[in-house]
């Protein structure tokens, strides 16, 4: 049975609590982290605001010499750190391991990105000043609360932490409960890499206990959090701080404009709707489309679908078990919601347990749950309208604005038609996604506030400071 401590200080943290993990696919216990408690956590926030001072007056590439000995761990240990991945979160073992491997990937541009938040100057002449000179910086905000949600626990983690840290911040780093026995693995990573004291401290348990009491801590000066929209709105309120960067769930759709490449469409969706079983807030959650293309359409999604493998995370299957049987239900029940409504089942509509085979359903209207709802499983709805207006109409009267994709081969109709759809990222003629890493990454309206990426990450978590100088 896997054990791993909380970790305040650079030392492990055994208050004799302990939170189980269940491990999605058996049903079994997958392991035991530490269950925090108030004191545990206000003792992070404590440690972590009084090693930023010392760690942000370090140089920039001392900083980064010092973290790249923990990302060197990070390499070393790739494969165990996949392993307790799929254990816990049931993601393929293939899909786990380049999970670690696109961080590994993010942490090293992190570091090259970082050298080039360079500071730049302005004399202010244009606006009648003379005789002045502003150097105008990029400075650590101070200490980092990092949230991060069950679905990609190390990357979404590392994507927070990294630029955190090199930008001289200090963070804690509060996992999902699903997602904590490799939250809280890195604990002896950091131990072994001899991070300096206190500036990366890891803190678990279950949000419902302890989430409040770690967003209010008067310590944060900001907060990176990923994870569903009711819980982003519950830290706006709850929040002790301003400083906030939210990404939050989607509704993303696929507008299928034309019949002209119907093969390559349908992969896209595909892979967009149904990797990790769905559960990815870019995932492909509706596709819009004519009465004419989706006729045409139907069959080849349908034939390829069922081609996908259902199973065990262990043998790669492409449909793994959904997080826990709460979720199963929840998908379910937007189905049944669709089928009682005189929504006609292509394919899939089965399940055992948690396991839920790969679900395409037809005819679906916007009287639906499932219209407007974001499922996270592997649950495709198709939606027949009778006009490229109408499609941008369903998709921007979503709550959400995460992603859209357009599959069109005219580029002009495909660009004016993404120009009117309301979310941060379209994709014309792919799936929605979040990669290439160093793209900018955000959600308007409910599906968040702030933006992620490389780049814009190391920007978020800093402030201008300006000197001025007068001669
Ligand atoms: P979630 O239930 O909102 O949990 C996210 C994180 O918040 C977890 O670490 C959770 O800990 C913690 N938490 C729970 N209650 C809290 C509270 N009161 N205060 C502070 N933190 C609290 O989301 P999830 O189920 O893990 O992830 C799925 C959702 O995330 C989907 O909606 C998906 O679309 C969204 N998502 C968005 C993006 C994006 O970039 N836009 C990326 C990935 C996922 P516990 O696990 O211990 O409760
Ligand atoms: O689940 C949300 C992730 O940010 C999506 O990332 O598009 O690379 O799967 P992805």
């Amino acid at each position: 049975m896997r054990k791993y401590n909380a970790l305040i200080n650079n030392e492990l943290i055994d208050n004799g609590q302990w939170l189980e993990i269940m491990n999605p696919t058996t049903l079994e216990i997958a392991g035991k982290v530490s269950a925090l408690s108030a004191k545990d956590i206000d003792n992070a926030f404590k440690y972590a605001r009084l090693s930023q001072e010392a760690w942000e007056a370090k140089h920039l590439l001392d900083r980064i010499n010092i973290l790249k000995k923990f990302k060197d761990l990070i390499v070393e240990n790739k494969n165990e750190i996949a392993q307790i991945m799929t254990e816990e979160i049931a993601k393929s073992l293939k899909d786990s391991l380049n999970e670690v491997e696109r961080t590994i990937e993010i942490i090293d541009y992190t570091f090259e990105e970082a050298k080039r938040i360079d500071p730049h100057s302005q004399t202010g002449e244009g606006m009648g000043a003379k005789n002045k000179i502003g150097v105008f910086s990029r400075v650590a905000k101070g200490v980092i609360l990092a949230i991060s949600p069950f679905n990609y626990p190390f990357n979404l983690a590392f994507a927070k932490i990294i630029p955190a840290l090199v930008m001289g911040n200090t963070v804690v780093f509060k996992p999902a409960t699903a997602g904590s026995l490799v939250g809280a693995f890195i604990s002896k990573l950091v131990i072994k890499a001899n991070l300096p004291k206190g500036i990366f401290n890891i803190v678990t348990g279950r949000g419902r206990e302890i989430g409040d009491i770690i967003t209010a801590n008067k310590e944060i000066d900001m907060i990176s959090f990923t994870g569903s929209v009711n819980i982003g709105n519950q830290i706006r309120k709850n929040g002790s701080t301003t400083d906030l960067v939210l990404e939050l769930g989607g509704k993303d759709p696929a507008l299928v404009l034309d019949d002209l490449n119907l093969e390559k469409y349908a992969e896209e969706i595909i892979s967009g709707a149904f990797s990790y079983s769905g559960q990815r807030c870019t995932a492909i959650k509706r596709v819009l489309t004519t009465n004419q293309i989706a006729d045409k359409l139907l069959p080849i999604l349908k034939q390829k679908i069922e081609k996908l493998t259902v199973g065990s995370p262990f043998d790669n299957c492409d449909i793994t078990p959904v997080i826990d049987e709460k979720s199963a239900n929840y998908i379910l029940g937007l189905i049944d919601n669709a089928k009682q409504n005189g929504a006609k089942i292509i394919t899939g509509y089965k399940s055992e347990k948690n396991l839920i085979w790969p679900t395409l359903i037809d005819n679906v209207s916007i009287k639906m749950r499932v219209a407007w709802e974001e499922p996270f499983g592997p649950v495709l709805p198709i939606i027949r309208l009778n006009s490229i207006d109408e499609m941008i109409k369903i998709s921007n009267e979503s709550e959400f604005g995460l992603q859209a994709s357009i599959f069109c081969q005219d580029i002009s109709t495909a660009i004016n038609t993404a120009k009117k759809i309301k979310t941060g990222t379209i994709n014309i003629n792919s799936k929605s996604q979040r990669g290439p890493d160093s793209f900018p990454f955000l959600g308007i309206k409910n599906s968040g506030e702030g933006v992620q990426g490389i780049r814009e990450s190391l920007l978020s978590m800093t402030r201008y400071r300006g000197i001025v100088l007068n001669y």
